[in-house]
Parts: structure tokens; sequence; C-alpha cells
């Protein structure tokens, strides 16, 4: 057990042989930035000023050479192998209620054919787990090494019960797993909830959701819990699928649309064949919200998941559109092959 001291605001948490500096950091209540989880995105760079490491398995483009010789580390990756002091920027996004990451097993309870490549998971955990809509959960299958995240898609008033969206990745181990051999009744354990992905709710400005392929997940447990909560801004969601068979829960929300008048949903498919009958917008989702908004999304706060192509055109379409970059938030997918 090491101790690692975190400059400037003085706290010691201690951390486990092998554990890293971040997930020891979240599990004490320190709530350091980060967002892939994984190495790759560079958000949680600390600056080490005392003490041994091992660097862990952190990507070459979120920590450069120069930054490794500075004593830079991702804290998500880095492991201690003796007492460190690192200093971070800890300043607190004030709509975050920083649950603490806990380990849970669940139950296998239900698995849908949401889509031809998109299979639904409810878990029963054994004790509910207290996250916030649009984050997301580490899980564990058996005999495959490491976890994967996967965002949850059901609300945060549903105790216990937790529901994902998988997406069959060709030749992913894990998703695979999922899709041909996971069985209702299987257990599996899981950690959570990780992620700075959640609707600010204190700036009260309109929403717009932009989502593709399993993407839907957060938005998806986002739009409930705003909804249930009676938020009274306005909310849309552009859902843009590859093709009808992989519009999934359309009804869901389509429910939700004639149920809620602040809710307006717009699903967009890419490609469209004659049989399908389709009326609904064709195209790229980011064209059809810059078609619907008329170039101006001044106003409101965006939330992108999906693609990293989705997110980088729909980044441009609207900061074009006059969305600045501390209205655009993203949960680019996560490495869950
Ligand atoms: Fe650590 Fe992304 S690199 S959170």
């Amino acid at each position: 057990m090491y101790q690692v001291t975190i400059e400037p605001i003085g706290t010691t948490i201690e951390v486990e042989e092998d554990q890293t500096v971040l997930d020891a950091a979240l599990r004490q209540g320190v709530w350091l930035p980060f967002a892939c989880g994984h190495g790759t995105c560079g958000t949680c760079k600390v600056q080490v000023t005392d003490g041994f490491y091992d660097i862990g398995d952190a990507s070459p483009f979120a920590l450069m050479d120069i930054e490794r010789e500075e004593n830079k580390v991702l804290a998500c990756c880095c492991k201690p192998e003796s007492d460190m002091v690192i200093e971070a920027d800890v300043d607190e996004d004030p709509d975050f209620l920083g649950y603490l990451i806990e380990d849970y097993q669940g139950k296998v309870i239900e698995i849908n054919n949401l889509s031809p490549t998109i299979k639904g998971l409810r878990l029963q955990l054994d004790r509910p787990m207290a996250f916030q809509a649009g984050q997301y959960i580490n899980l564990q299958l058996p005999d495959i090494d490491g976890t994967r995240a996967f965002s949850i898609a059901s609300s945060p008033s549903e105790e216990g019960v937790i529901e994902l969206h998988i997406k069959l990745i060709q030749g992913g181990e894990a998703t695979t797993y999922i899709h041909e051999k996971l069985e209702v009744g299987d257990e599996l354990a899981l950690s959570g909830p990780y992620g700075q992905f959640f609707v600010r709710k204190s700036d009260h400005q309109d929403v717009i959701f932009i989502a593709g392929g399993s993407g839907l997940s957060s938005p998806q447990s986002m739009i409930l819990d705003l909804l249930e909560n009676k938020d009274d801004r306005q909310i849309y969601l552009f859902y843009g699928a590859r093709n009808l068979s992989e519009l999934y829960n359309r009804e869901l929300f389509e429910d939700l649309a004639n149920k809620y008048d602040n809710f307006h949903y717009f699903p967009v498919l890419s490609q469209v064949d004659e049989k399908d009958l389709w009326q609904g917008a064709v195209g790229y989702v980011h064209d059809a919200v810059c078609t619907h908004f008329n170039q101006r999304c001044s106003g409101h706060k965006a939330y992108l998941c999906g693609p990293p192509v989705m997110i980088e055109s729909a980044i441009s379409m609207l900061m074009q559109s006059r969305l600045f970059e501390r209205d655009i938030h993203t949960e680019r997918f996560l490495s869950a092959a």
C-alpha cells in the first residue's frame, strides 16, 4: 500500500499494489478529472513531483515522450511504486454529484435483440448503485482480460437494475461473448459509476442530444431522468442509424415525444431501402440538426455520443452554428470490443 498526496488540495489517498492512482482516488472520494479511463484521451494527466511509478499502458498520443520526461503521467494508468506526490487540476464541476465508485455483482435478468447488431442487457445488481444519468460502468466478462466500459441506458430511478446496450464489434472478444454466449441468470462483476458525461442541470439551457449507433444508451438515460424529474427545458434527440433495422428503441422515444410536450425526437437514417417506406430524415445526423435549427444552435447545450467521425462532424457543425466549446459535451465510444 502506498500513500499518494494530491496537491494543491493536500489530500492523501492510499493506493494498493497494482491499483491506478485514478481508481484509488475515485474510490476514496477525490474527483480527479478523467474521461476514457484507459489511457487514450489524456484528460487525467497529472504532474508527479515526488516518487516512483509504473507509467502503465498510456497511449503515446495521450502522453507524449516529452511529457513522460517531465514526469507527467496519466492517473488512469499510473501505478505507484513508492509513496508519491502529484499535482492535479481538481476543480469540481458544480453539477457533478461524485458518487463513490464501488464493485458490484450483476445478474443478467433480460437479454433483448434491439437491432441485428445491438443487444440490450438488464442486470439486477446485488445492491442499488447511485449514478448520474450518462455515466458508465466497467464490466468484467468470464475468462476475458481486463474490463469493458458500457454506458448505462436506464434511469437512475430504477433502483438496483441497470440496462446496457451492447453493439457487436467484429473480432471483439467481449462483445462476441455477450452476443453469443451470455445467458439470462449469468452473474457478472462490474464497477462504477464512472465518467463525467451528464446533463449540467444548473445552466437551465435547452438541450440537444446527438447520438449514433449504440451511443444512444447514455442519452436515453439522461432523457428519461430529465423527463421523470419534470425538467421543463426543451429536449431534442437526433439519433442517426445506418438503416431502418438498426434504428432501435424508436417506439420508446415516439411514446415519450407524445407524452411530453418538451421532448422532440428526430430519427435519421443514412441508408434507405425503397421497401422501407421511410418518411423521416435521410443523411447525416449532424446535417439534420443543422437544418432543424437553421444553422443557429446558440442558447442550447449539446451532448454528443457516438462514433468518433460522427462526433467530429457534429462538433464542427455546432461551432459553425454558434455554439462554443463550453456548450458541447462529448462521450466518445469507449473501447468495448
Ligand atoms: Fe486517463 Fe483518458 S487517458 S482518462
